[in-house]
């Protein structure tokens, strides 16, 4: 019955999109220039997800990307909430936007994503810049035509904000960055409700697609020349426990890598508390699943990993490794953490260097301790004091770096297989790929190589890269 719902509402927002698609039409062969369209993204690989489907939909309608923001008639800001500076940013340029619109007829404001889901945040917006035109939130993305169309016949500001989920509908159009790698939702929201965290309060409760709609989507995603594959969700090992016809994850996984065609399957975020020994055993034996898990850890010290309601603790966090390290001993494992947690004593402190040094991580996200309002964290006592926290957060900066430093070292001499994906930025006749535990690497080639899995001795090595030669 959802299935039938949703095709419906696709159908409608499809027709809605030819209507959008014949004024575009008429206004180019009118003024003989194609309306321009720019999209910041803020946040995660969700976030960035939600752009390439705002980017399918305006590319539908008949608008082309403009390269700079100031050259595009209508911009798209997708925000982020996880974090205070997150926010900042947005606001800043949307400060900036509002000169834009001054000197530009008919030029548009788009606002979504996470921040949208905060009624204060969406308030201020609202009423403190009047020059946005659209506001829509993270459950209804896309009805964008619609809303776009509902501003551009109205004139009038469209706010369109849902408390939670409706129908999942996902095969509207979308347009992914590179031809040969692509992004799948396999579900949508949390339900983990980590004390720190806001993304369970702004996307919702966790709901899986069909295990059916995912192999579908991806093998039509390999008929269109995709050989790399990144699963999403906010926690995707308790994927498909809520379907009418339950899935695990590892289940799921394994009727990906039937796909013909397809070479390599990422996913991403993985909770430690849900991580399964099917899974850790499926490691050992698939030929797809890239020699990578981000298992995100947060903390060492299980006192803070008990406030933090993460439900594991260090012991059971270096079980799994182990177990992970013994059916695949050359993984690379990385992880996000946190510095500055309410509470956080020099003892917690320590134990999270430990942890990263017992794992010796390949990389990690590290982030200072954003207060957000409205989660259980920001009402704890003890805030940490901003000087102790920004020392602390060097330290475990420098301590990684010289791990990753150290664990790179050890690459030198190896060959790996790269999947090449862009010219290199800085330097010509070099390009950029990735192993798969992930390592950026660049090599000597040209831009036919874009696209292909090739073997590359590694001959150097920095913190932040590889370089190597094809062999
Ligand atoms: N679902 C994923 C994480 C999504 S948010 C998981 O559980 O692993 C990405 C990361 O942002 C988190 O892992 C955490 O490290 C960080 N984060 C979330 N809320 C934060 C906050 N209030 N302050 C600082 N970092 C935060
Ligand atoms: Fe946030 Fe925790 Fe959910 Fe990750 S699992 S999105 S950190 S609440
Ligand atoms: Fe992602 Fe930020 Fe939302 S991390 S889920 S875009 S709050």
């Amino acid at each position: 019955m959802a299935t039938q719902i949703s095709l419906e509402e696709s159908r409608r927002q499809k027709d809605i999109i030819k209507d959008l698609r014949m004024m575009a039409d008429k206004e180019y062969a009118d003024s003989g220039e194609k309306k321009k369209y720019f999209i910041t993204t803020f946040g995660c690989q969700m976030n960035a997800r939600d752009s390439e489907k705002l980017r399918g939909i305006l590319e539908e309608i008949g608008y082309e990307e403009a390269s700079e923001e100031k050259e595009a008639n209508l911009v798209v800001y997708n925000t982020c909430t996880v974090r205070e500076n997150a926010e900042q940013r947005v606001y800043g340029r949307l400060g900036f936007l509002k000169s834009y619109k001054k000197h530009k007829k008919d030029f548009k404001i788009v606002m979504c994503g996470c921040m949208m889901q905060q009624p204060d945040i969406l308030e201020s917006i609202r009423t403190k810049y009047k020059h946005v035109d659209v506001i829509m939130g993270t459950h209804n993305l896309y009805k964008f035509a619609e809303l776009l169309k509902t501003n551009i016949d109205t004139g009038e500001i469209i706010i369109d904000i849902w408390d939670s989920h409706g129908e999942i509908v996902e095969d509207l159009p979308s347009i992914r960055k590179h031809p040969f790698k692509a992004s799948v939702n396999i579900m949508f929201g949390c339900n983990n409700f980590c004390t720190y965290c806001i993304v369970p309060y702004v996307r919702g409760r966790e709901r899986s697609r069909t295990p059916e709609d995912i192999v579908n989507e991806i093998k039509e995603l390999v008929a269109d020349g995709v050989i790399e594959v990144m699963l999403l969700g906010q926690n995707v090992n308790s994927y498909g426990k809520n379907l009418d016809n339950p899935c695990s994850f590892t289940e799921l996984l394994k009727s990906i890598e039937e796909i013909e065609g397809l070479e390599r399957i990422r996913f991403m975020t993985s909770h430690p508390k849900d991580l399964s020994d099917e899974l850790i055993e499926w490691f050992g034996q698939s030929k797809k699943l890239c020699n990578h898990l981000h298992l995100p850890v947060q903390a060492g010290s299980s006192n803070l990993l008990k406030k933090m309601n993460r439900h594991y603790d260090q012991e059971k966090y270096l079980e799994l490794v182990n177990k992970i390290k013994e059916v695949r001993p050359d993984i690379s494992l990385t992880t996000d953490l946190i510095v500055g947690f309410p509470g956080e004593t020099e003892e917690d402190f320590e134990a999270t260097l430990d942890i990263v040094k017992e794992v010796e991580y390949d990389n990690s996200f590290t982030f200072i301790y954003s207060k957000r309002t409205g989660t259980p964290a920001a009402e704890m006592e003890n805030q940490i004091d901003e000087e102790v926290v920004k020392e602390r957060f060097n330290r475990l900066l420098e301590t990684l770096n010289e791990i990753i430093a150290k664990n790179n070292a050890k690459k030198v001499g190896q060959d790996f297989e790269v999947l090449v994906e862009d010219k290199n930025k800085n330097k010509e006749g070099m390009v950029s790929g990735r192993t798969t535990s992930n390592h950026l690497v660049h090599l000597k080639g040209g831009e036919e190589l874009i696209g292909k899995i090739v073997k590359v001795h590694i001959t150097g090595s920095k913190t932040f890269y590889l370089i190597g030669e094809m062999v």
